[in-house]
């Protein structure tokens, strides 16, 4: 019985340190994951591109308020976050922060007080971001970007969401190593597939909407070898469609509609509507040539290969039914990329199934067309 008690003290003060510890030993920051050159300067617009890629106007601008101001409303299943003010403002915003100060919000989600911030803002996925992308990001922000004064609401979260430490536990649960690195050989070795992966991953966070949360409220699957990554998740009490199953539109739609739908907003199935207009809207009808290998990307995640028919009268244009080829017309087909398969032969014969007939992106003049990495 005594030596119970003991054990039982014993874990007490054990608990009670680790939750000291947590509370009070300073927050590591990540270093960078890359070295780049002193003088590295990023190239033009591409800090601008890369905001807008990673939907940064999106939550940080109020409906209606000036870009990237802040006070902008997410809905949370804890109650309403506000975002803040992103400008370069000194008072009201970031605009004394360091590269490493911002570094450490985007991929390690913590203020230069050491303070969490909640994983509405997307560090989950940011943490991947590459050392270029952020250092375009930051002279983005501090240079082109306007300041505007806006003193945004504080959140107030009810107990316990408001003890911010707690976020911390959370943060050694779910967070995993910072920096890009695809995850099996087949995209690795891939450039269009690599580079589909890292925007689709990281950067244009597809999988902050797209992905379900498990238990943790975290994304459950960060990569094509996650069966459930992008397979339909949920934004502001509406459920996203899953990207790779069966029945989804990586499986029904060929390269051109998939990549229509993403930069135009529409396609002969389908039209955007609500989350995902503001995603095309404010993201990727932006996205240059080479960023559409998103597509080839989203292609090779998909389930089950299934090849889509063209519609007969009576399918027209809804139906998401397949027929899969007969076998004869199937050994005329390109090989299926699927790049969960941990393989890292290339295709033999060199056949690849990338975009076949590009789709010309609209060219109105504000659009950007800077080439990135
Ligand atoms: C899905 C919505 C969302 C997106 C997209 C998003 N943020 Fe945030 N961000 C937030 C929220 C919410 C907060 C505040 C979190 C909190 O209060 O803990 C925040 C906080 C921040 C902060 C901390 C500011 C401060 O004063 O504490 C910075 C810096 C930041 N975001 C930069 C960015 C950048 C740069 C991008 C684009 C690369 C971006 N955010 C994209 C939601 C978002
Ligand atoms: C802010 C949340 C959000 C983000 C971020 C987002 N999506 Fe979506 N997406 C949605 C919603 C919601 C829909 C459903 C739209 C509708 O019903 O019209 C959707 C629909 C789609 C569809 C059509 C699917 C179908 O079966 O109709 C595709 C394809 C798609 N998204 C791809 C992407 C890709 C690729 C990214 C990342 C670059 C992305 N989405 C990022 C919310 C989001």
């Amino acid at each position: 019985m005594k030596t119970l008690i003991r054990i039982v003290a014993d874990l007490v003060v054990i608990g009670l340190v680790a939750l000291v510890a947590i509370i009070f030993v300073p927050v590591q920051r990540t270093a960078p994951t890359e070295k780049l050159a002193a003088d590295w300067q990023p190239p033009a617009e591409l800090g601008e591109y890369g905001a807008r890629l990673a939907d940064c106007a999106v939550c940080h601008t109020k409906p209606g308020g000036e870009p990237f101001a802040g006070g902008h409303t997410i809905e949370s299943p804890m109650g309403d976050i506000y975002t803040t003010n992103i400008t370069p403002d000194p008072e009201t915003s970031i605009g004394k922060w360091s590269l490493d100060d911002f570094r450490a919000a985007l991929i390690d989600g913590v203020t230069p007080s050491s303070e969490h911030l909640y994983p509405a803002m997307p560090y989950e996925n940011y943490r991947h971001i590459s050392e270029a992308d952020i250092r375009a990001l930051y002279d983005y922000f501090m240079h082109d970007v306007k300041p505007v004064t806006n003193q945004v609401a504080e959140t107030k979260l009810p107990f316990p969401f408001n003890q911010r430490w707690g976020i911390r536990l959370w943060n050694w649960v779910v967070l995993g190593h910072a920096g890009f690195k695809p995850a099996t050989d087949k995209v690795a070795n891939d450039e269009q597939l690599s580079h589909g992966a890292y925007l689709m991953q990281v950067l244009g966070n597809c999988g902050s909407c797209h992905t379900p949360r498990g238990l943790t409220m975290a994304q459950a699957g960060a990569n094509e070898t996650d069966a459930k990554f992008l397979t339909g998740g949920e934004i502001g009490g509406w459920s996203t469609p899953n990207l790779r199953g069966p029945k989804s539109a990586s499986q029904q739609w060929s390269a051109d509609e998939l990549k229509m739908y993403l930069t135009a907003g529409r396609n002969a199935h389908s039209a955007v509507a609500g989350e995902m207009k503001l995603a095309v809207q404010e993201s990727l009808q932006y996205i240059n040539e080479k960023d559409a290998a998103m597509v080839s990307y989203l292609l090779c995640t998909r389930s089950a290969p299934t090849v889509r028919l063209p519609p007969t009268r009576r399918q027209r244009p809804q139906t998401r039914r397949t027929t899969p080829l007969p076998a004869s017309m199937r050994r005329m087909m390109p090989p299926r990329r699927n790049c969960a398969a941990r393989s890292t032969s290339r295709q033999a014969n060199g056949s690849t199934w990338t975009i076949a007939v590009p789709v010309t992106l609209p060219t109105d003049a504000g659009r950007l067309r800077s080439s990135r990495r």
